[in-house]
């Protein structure tokens, strides 16, 4: 059955062709996007030209082929062709160009602009067995799929250009052109959509130095922030008491330090955005006075030092959610079961809570993997296995939008 290509109309791909014997399959590939509506900009690599005349490519696209990284006079080409593109095929990808982008080097044209590409990328690799199973180019493609940008297609089984039996491949047309459209969908499926994210541990500052706070990283909410973006949503605001970690590409980002001042910035917002997410781990108690100098050893301490149950801001925003608008906490537990959460849910007024046993080694907690179980209010649960976080972003906001289509 022919995949559905209407999505292409009127959409910027990128088709980045690289040095392989199966160069000359891009020529239908082209031919199919063009004729369904898309302006599709061939970017070929320099090896590329030794297997197939990139006027070919002109003449199906309708645009010139782009070899020369250095031709262009006019503005910084590659990133103005990278933010003007809707998604970036490379078909066929060698393991060289794979490798390349996966280490962020950039030395051609088609480098350097999927380096800086912000959609979706995706990748149709086409080798020999052999390079395709080198443990090398196999861990350069599974850290591509991890950073969430990168996204795979193939390769299939048989013949080989070489006369060798295996995989290495190019997938066939049917399913790269089908993969192509998934992707143009899920890159839009937060479009129109406002989102706050909480991340990080609150400080509560006792006196000018000590604070009680928790060891969250903030890299889930980071995570959930660049996803989000990545999606189309149309503004991302990322609350976050975090500052060693790079700020998210396109997000707005809000620092706080305690739980006054994420409260604040939160209400700010809280009543124009359609979907609000507490990743944030928030001091369950604060201390009832803050001294404005330090506190010394001598001043009996610890008779100075009392402590209060905080706000439970997950739950004040439950209570003054508008209609439509979606709500979605953390339960950072050690162990926990499915009622305990689904009450939780229901006493906080929330839509979803993302919940994690934090009492597991690796995942968590300053980690870089996770492994959570999704449930809502429906009593619905869905477990993500463990993965990195920004994977793990990914199935929490499959559930959101899944939801939301369903309101
Ligand atoms: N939360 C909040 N305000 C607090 C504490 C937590 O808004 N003072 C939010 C967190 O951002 C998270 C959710 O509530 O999204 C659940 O936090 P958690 O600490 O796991 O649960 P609690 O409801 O505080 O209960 P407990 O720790 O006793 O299980």
């Amino acid at each position: 059955m022919n995949p559905d290509t209407s999505i292409f109309f009127k959409k910027k791909i990128v088709l980045g062709i690289t040095a392989s014997i199966a160069a000359f399959k891009a020529v239908s590939i082209c031919s199919r996007l063009t004729s369904s509506g898309a302006n599709v900009v061939p970017v070929m690599t320099p090896g590329a030209l030794n297997f197939i005349n990139p006027i070919t490519f002109s003449s199906i696209s309708g645009n010139r082929t782009i070899v020369e990284q250095f031709q262009n006079q006019r503005r910084i080409y590659h990133i103005s062709i990278s933010r003007s593109a809707d998604i970036f095929l490379i078909a066929p990808a060698s393991a060289n160009t794979i490798s390349k982008i996966s280490h962020g080097i950039g030395d051609n044209f088609l480098t350097t602009s999927v380096i800086s590409a912000k959609c979706p990328v995706l990748i149709a690799p086409a080798m020999n067995e052999s390079m395709y199973l080198d443990p090398v180019i196999n861990k350069n493609i599974t850290r591509m799929k991890e950073s969430g940008k990168f996204f795979f297609v193939g390769p299939g089984s048989g013949k080989l250009a070489c006369g060798e039996e295996g995989i290495g491949r190019l997938e066939n047309e049917e399913t790269i052109i089908e993969k192509l459209g998934e992707l143009l969908n899920y890159s839009n499926d937060l479009k129109g959509k406002r989102i706050i994210i909480t991340a990080g541990g609150t400080r509560e500052f006792i006196d000018t130095v000590r604070y009680i706070s928790n060891r969250s990283s903030g890299k889930m909410g980071y995570a959930l922030a660049e996803e989000a973006y990545f999606r189309g949503a149309r503004e991302v605001i990322l609350i976050s008491t975090v500052k060693n970690l790079p700020p998210p590409y396109g997000v707005k980002v809000e620092y706080v330090e305690n739980t006054e001042e994420m409260k604040e910035s939160l209400f700010k917002y809280s009543n124009d955005v359609d979907i609000i997410i507490m990743a944030a781990a928030i001091s369950d108690i604060v201390p009832v006075k803050k001294y404005d100098f330090k506190l010394k050893k001598k001043d009996d301490i610890l008779s100075k030092i009392e402590f209060k149950e905080n706000d439970d801001i997950l739950k004040l925003l439950g209570e003054k959610k508008k209609e439509g608008q979606y709500i979605v906490g953390f339960a950072a537990e050690s162990g926990y079961n499915t009622m305990s959460i689904i009450e939780k849910i229901r006493e906080k007024n929330a839509d979803m809570i993302v919940a994690n046993d934090i009492s597991r080694e690796g995942i968590g907690m300053e980690s870089d993997f996770n492994e959570v179980d999704i449930i809502k209010q429906d009593g619905s649960c869905r477990k993500l296995e463990k993965n990195k976080k920004r994977i793990i972003a990914r199935g929490i906001w499959d559930e959101i939008i899944k939801s939301l289509n369903k309101l």
